[in-house]
């Protein structure tokens, strides 16, 4: 097989991220090396780290460096919250127009949870909403955020849900909402909703209410098969479902738009157990097979996900947010000695 080396912009972000980052790095070079599949890492960093270093929350370095890679592998950035800079998360699908956010949620074999076999995804409007970041001060008791949905948002993700569930032989989309309260918003969503469903007569089409579907979700998730949504119900509902497989340490991501994609887990920086060799690696390495698909390197995505199943069914090197015992590190190496 003819060798080849990918250009990848790597952001290792910050909290556990340089550690989940570095895990997941580990594991791609010596799974994929064997197979001639290499990779050029483009490293830099975003948020208060960057801005320490270089004056810029979002070095132009890296905007250029995405523009020029196309793809990018990233580690949580951590938020201020209720104060400080916006969400650099925000800004960079924002900037690249990332408007498709795919997260499945899938039960890794061997792992005991309450709801065994999981195995849903989640498509999140991924560039407005409540996300669009426009907020304003009224007067200093009233503070005001807008919601921002519009038809070509609205449309571009309902025809990417479709498209993905034609694709691949899945049955079902629910598209969630709150358009009983946000009739315009809410409402627009869900009418554009409903014209691409038309186009799609063999998945099945329904509508769910976000805090009806909260209950439902908890009461029997296997009721669903592609939830459809808009940012922030996505985001909530995402954390919601991390829950079934596991927990956030699980759960991958892909930033999806039409020239550039970004992979990250579902979960933020972790701050509780950063530094301590505690995080669980799989959910960026499980956004690292995404990439690898997305990158047309169906091999070498295979091979990482059958040592990490069999890691998972073994049982014996998991790290302790899925109930083991070993670190980061320790986990990294058991999945490579799988491989
Ligand atoms: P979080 O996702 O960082 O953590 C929530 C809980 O899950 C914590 O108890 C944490 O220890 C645990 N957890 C998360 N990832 C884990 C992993 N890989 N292994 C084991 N345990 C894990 O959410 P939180 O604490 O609300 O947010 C922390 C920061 O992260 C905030 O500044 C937030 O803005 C940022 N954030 C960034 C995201 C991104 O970069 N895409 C996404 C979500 C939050």
């Amino acid at each position: 097989m003819p060798s080849r080396t990918h250009q990848i912009t790597l952001i290792p972000g910050d909290g556990i991220g340089p550690e989940v980052t570095s895990a997941t790095v580990s594991i791609l070079e010596a799974a994929c090396t064997p197979l001639g599949c290499t990779f050029d890492w483009h490293t830099y960093n975003a948020g208060a780290d960057a801005f320490a270093k270089t004056g810029e929350y979002i070095p132009k370095a890296l905007y250029d460096s995405i523009e020029q890679n196309r793809v990018a592998l990233k580690g949580p950035v951590g938020t201020p919250i209720g104060a400080g800079f916006s969400s650099i998360n925000v800004a960079l699908r924002k900037k690249f127009d990332l408007y498709a956010n795919f997260r499945p949620v899938k039960t890794l074999p061997g792992l005991k949870t309450n709801y065994p076999n999981i195995d849903l995804i989640i498509f999140r409007e991924n560039t407005e909403d409540l996300y669009a970041g426009l907020e304003v001060m009224i007067n200093p008791d009233i503070a005001q955020s807008l919601k921002i949905i519009t038809s070509n948002g609205s449309t571009r993700i309902a025809k990417a849900a479709f498209e993905y569930a034609r694709k691949h032989g899945r049955k079902k989309i629910h598209a969630i909402h709150k358009a009983n309260i946000m009739k315009l918003s809410d409402g627009l969503f869900l009418r554009c909703c409903r014209k691409v469903a038309e186009g799609y007569p063999e998945v099945t089409y329904a509508e769910h209410i976000v805090d009806n579907t909260c209950m439902q979700l908890v009461l029997n998730p296997y009721q669903y098969d592609i939830i459809l949504t808009t940012n922030l119900y996505g985001d909530i509902l995402s954390d919601l479902c991390s829950a079934f497989v596991g927990g956030l340490g699980l759960v991958p991501g892909a930033n999806l738009g039409k020239e550039c994609a970004i992979f990250e887990a579902v979960h933020g920086s972790a701050p509780d157990i950063a530094g301590q060799d505690k995080a669980n690696p799989t959910a960026v390495l499980q956004s690292a097979i995404l990439m690898l698909h997305h990158l047309n390197e169906p091999e070498a995505a295979n091979k990482i996900h059958a040592a990490l199943e069999k890691v998972y069914a073994a049982g014996t090197s998991l790290t302790r947010d899925v109930g083991g015992t070993v670190g980061t590190k320790a986990f990294a190496e058991a999945v490579i000695a799988a491989l």
